[in-house]
């Protein structure tokens, strides 16, 4: 078992703690507030899980580690949401972050967020984030990176990944993972059968997606009034308003008819394993929520690889 200990915030499912697992580390325990998102979380690791409000949990009772890290809630900063960065309450949780690292000095933090944490009010926020982590004496490097460059999973998301040392060593040892050369095919990723729930057969949409779903290689959504396809092979970005009924989950065509992705066809394409239990007693909405909330298992793993490496004192 690893000598490095990793607690997880904002855990969601536990996609950064698988990922920083697979590269070696030991996640002990974990924060989340969703009693749904818990329930997956607690049937996929032994990490022990304080299902409450962050806000709630006092930081200097918890276990001592190594590692923090947090996919912070992403709605208060991502264009789709009302750019109301830290006026809204959750764009606020990050002040709690740094109320954990005080309390616990980890060597490692690591932060997860939209693209567009980066760019939200003319980049304000972003040095706000910035700064609060070099008065907290951290070494700071960041990184949008897209899930079809840095992994073989081919999907559309990018997301930045904030990086901080509390040591200059390993800050100047660190780098990010260098893009890889090839994707995978999204049909590499469908399951061979799917549920007739899946199926828009007979349903009302289904005249108007019949037309444009034509094509097997091809990812589509449903965009209000018209189908859009992804040419490139990708799949689209995965977000958490895929639970929300509508028709927000991304569209194929398959040998049966048109259908939506599966939730499990939704957590591959966010790279985790089939071995990742999605319990059959939450409903699919829940599971889809839980998935677009999740990150890219492989993205995360790759740069905890090379979180690994700047930190391992070799020879030791
Ligand atoms: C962007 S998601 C992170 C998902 C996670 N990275 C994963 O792999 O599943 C943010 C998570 O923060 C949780 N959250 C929001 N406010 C919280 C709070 N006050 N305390 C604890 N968790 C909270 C949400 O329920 C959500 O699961």
């Amino acid at each position: 078992m690893s000598k490095f200990k990793l607690g997880e915030l904002f855990a969601g499912i536990g996609g950064i703690g698988l990922g920083f697992e697979q590269a070696g580390f030991n996640v002990i325990w974990a924060n989340e507030i969703d009693q749904k998102a818990c329930h997956t979380y607690s049937k996929n690791s032994k990490a022990k899980l304080f299902c409450q409000d962050m806000k709630t949990v006092d930081p200097k009772n918890l276990p001592p580690i190594d590692i923090l890290t947090g996919g912070f809630p992403c709605q208060a900063f991502s264009i789709a949401g009302y750019r109301k960065g830290f006026s809204d309450e959750r764009g606020n949780l990050f002040f709690d972050i740094l109320r954990y690292i005080d309390a616990l000095q980890p060597r490692v933090v690591f932060l997860e967020n939209v693209k567009n944490l980066a760019g939200h009010d003319k980049g304000k926020t972003f040095s706000i984030i910035k700064d609060a982590l070099k008065q907290a004496g951290y070494h700071v490097k960041y990184k949008v990176m897209k899930t079809s460059e840095f992994s073989e999973v081919p999907q559309n998301r990018e997301r930045i990944y904030i990086v901080c040392f509390k040591n200059k060593a390993d800050y100047e040892k660190f780098e990010f993972p260098k893009p890889v050369k090839k994707h995978k095919k999204t049909t590499d990723f469908l399951e061979e059968t799917a549920d007739k729930c899946f199926y828009y057969t007979g349903s009302n949409l289904y005249p108007r997606l019949v037309n444009d779903i034509t094509d097997k290689d091809i990812i589509y959504q449903w965009r209000r009034k018209y189908v859009r396809g992804n040419r490139s092979g990708l799949c689209p970005t995965l977000t958490a308003n895929m639970g929300m009924g509508g028709h927000n989950v991304p569209i194929i065509r398959d040998s049966v008819d048109i259908r939506k992705l599966t939730p499990r066809e939704c957590a591959r394409f966010q790279g985790y394993p089939d071995s990742f239990i999605l319990p059959d007693d939450l409903p699919a909405s829940a599971l889809y929520k839980q998935i677009g909330n999740s990150v890219s298992v492989p993205v995360i793993k790759a740069i905890a690889k090379n979180i690994m490496k700047a930190i391992s004192d070799e020879g030791e």
